[in-house]
C-alpha cells in the first residue's frame, strides 16, 4: 500500500514538475557536426562524447556538408524531445533558423566552431557560442613565419627584402578562413616585413585538395615560393605532401609551412621537422566548455560552470603557439 502511494507521488511529481523528472534521468543532447570527416571536428566531438559520460546521453549526427540535411536532423531530434542542441552549423549565416527552432521548442542551443552572426545568437537568451578568436590564431601563425625569417635571412631566396608567400585558405566565408588569412599577413607586416602574395587558394580545410592545389602552385611558381601560410594543419600537411613530391625536405631544401589546430598528425610533422609550427586550437578545452555549458543551460544552474561566459552568450577558448620545442 505504502509502495503504491510512493509510486503515485513520484508519478505526479514527474507529470507536474518537469525539472524533477530530469533529475531522474540523464539529459538528452543532440550534437550536430557540419561534416564528420573533418579532422579537427572529430577531436572536438570525441571530447564532447568523453565528457558526457555519466552527465548526458549525446547523439552525434553528421550534416555531411549539407545545411538542408542538418536542419532536418535538428528538427527530427527536437520532435523527439531532446533537452539541448549542440550545433556546428554547415552554413553559419543561416544559424538564425536553428536559433528560432530551439526557441520554439524551449531548449538551449550551443553553437560551436562556426560562429553565428551576433544578432542571430542574441535573439535567444539560451543560445550560446563556444569558439575562439581567429584573429589570434592568424596573428600567431604570422609570428611563426616572422620569427623564422628573422632567424634565417637566407629564407628570402631572391634577396629582394620581400616575403613571397602562398596562402592556403579554408572554406570561404568561414570566420576562421577569412580572419586567419588577414591577420597572419598583418602579423608579418607588424613584424616589419614587406610581403607579396603569390597566390591564395581555397582548399576547404582538406589535405588532399591542398596537396593537389599546391602541386599546381609549385609547378607555376617554383623557387619563387618562400613560405606557405595555411589556415589549418590538414591543408599545411597537404602542402607538405606536394613539397616532398617536388624534392623539398631532403638535402637541406626546406620550406617554412605553418598551420593551425595542432592535430596529432601535425605534431608528428613538427617532430619530423617538415611543419615549421602550428597553433593549438584547443579541442580538449572546447569539448569540456561545450558539453558542460549545454548541461548547465538545461538546468539553468551555472554555479559550477568552469569557464567565463562573456556577454551572456560567448565562451572563448584561447589559442597557443606550438613548435617542435614546445610540444608537451
Ligand atoms: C577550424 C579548424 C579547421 C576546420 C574548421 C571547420 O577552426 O581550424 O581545421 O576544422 O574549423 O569548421
Amino acid at each position: 500500500m505504502q509502495m503504491r502511494r510512493a509510486l503515485c507521488v513520484f508519478l505526479l511529481l514527474c507529470l507536474f514538475w518537469p525539472t524533477s523528472a530530469l533529475a531522474y534521468r540523464l539529459p538528452r543532447i543532440g550534437l550536430f557536426v557540419y561534416n564528420a570527416e573533418d579532422a579537427f571536428m572529430q577531436t572536438v566531438c570525441a571530447r564532447v562524447l568523453e565528457v558526457a559520460q555519466g552527465r548526458a546521453h549525446v547523439t552525434l549526427m553528421d550534416g555531411a556538408n549539407s545545411q538542408i540535411l542538418q536542419n532536418d536532423q535538428v528538427y527530427q531530434m527536437l520532435r523527439e524531445g531532446v533537452d539541448a542542441l549542440i550545433i556546428n552549423p554547415v552554413d553559419r549565416t543561416t544559424a538564425v533558423y536553428l536559433t528560432r527552432a530551439a526557441m520554439r521548442y524551449q531548449v538551449p542551443v550551443v553553437f560551436i566552431n562556426r560562429e553565428p552572426l551576433y544578432e542571430d545568437l542574441v535573439l535567444y537568451d539560451r543560445a550560446y557560442y563556444v569558439g575562439n578568436d581567429p584573429r589570434e590564431s592568424g596573428t600567431m601563425s604570422g609570428q611563426l613565419i616572422a620569427d623564422y625569417f628573422k632567424a634565417h635571412p637566407e629564407a628570402d631566396k631572391n634577396g629582394d627584402g620581400i616575403i613571397q608567400y602562398v596562402m592556403l585558405k579554408g572554406e570561404p566565408g568561414h570566420q576562421d578562413a577569412e580572419l586567419r588569412t588577414i591577420y597572419s599577413v598583418k602579423a608579418l607586416e607588424a613584424a616589419g616585413f614587406e610581403v607579396q602574395n603569390l597566390v591564395e587558394e581555397p582548399a576547404m580545410w582538406v589535405r588532399a585538395l591542398a596537396q593537389e592545389r599546391m602541386s599546381h602552385i609549385i609547378a607555376s611558381y617554383g623557387n619563387r615560393i618562400e613560405c606557405v601560410l595555411s589556415n589549418n594543419d590538414e591543408m599545411a600537411l597537404g602542402a607538405i605532401d606536394a613539397l616532398k613530391a617536388a624534392g623539398y625536405f631532403t638535402e637541406g631544401r626546406f620550406m617554412p609551412v605553418v598551420g593551425v589546430d595542432a592535430t596529432a598528425q601535425a605534431l608528428e610533422a613538427l617532430k619530423e621537422g617538415t611543419l615549421l609550427g602550428t597553433v593549438l586550437n584547443d579541442a580538449i578545452n572546447q569539448g569540456n566548455a561545450i558539453l558542460l555549458l549545454a548541461v548547465a543551460a538545461i538546468t539553468g544552474d551555472f554555479s559550477d560552470y568552469p569557464y567565463e561566459i562573456v556577454d551572456n552568450h560567448y565562451v572563448w577558448v584561447p589559442y597557443r603557439i606550438v613548435t617542435a620545442d614546445t610540444i608537451h
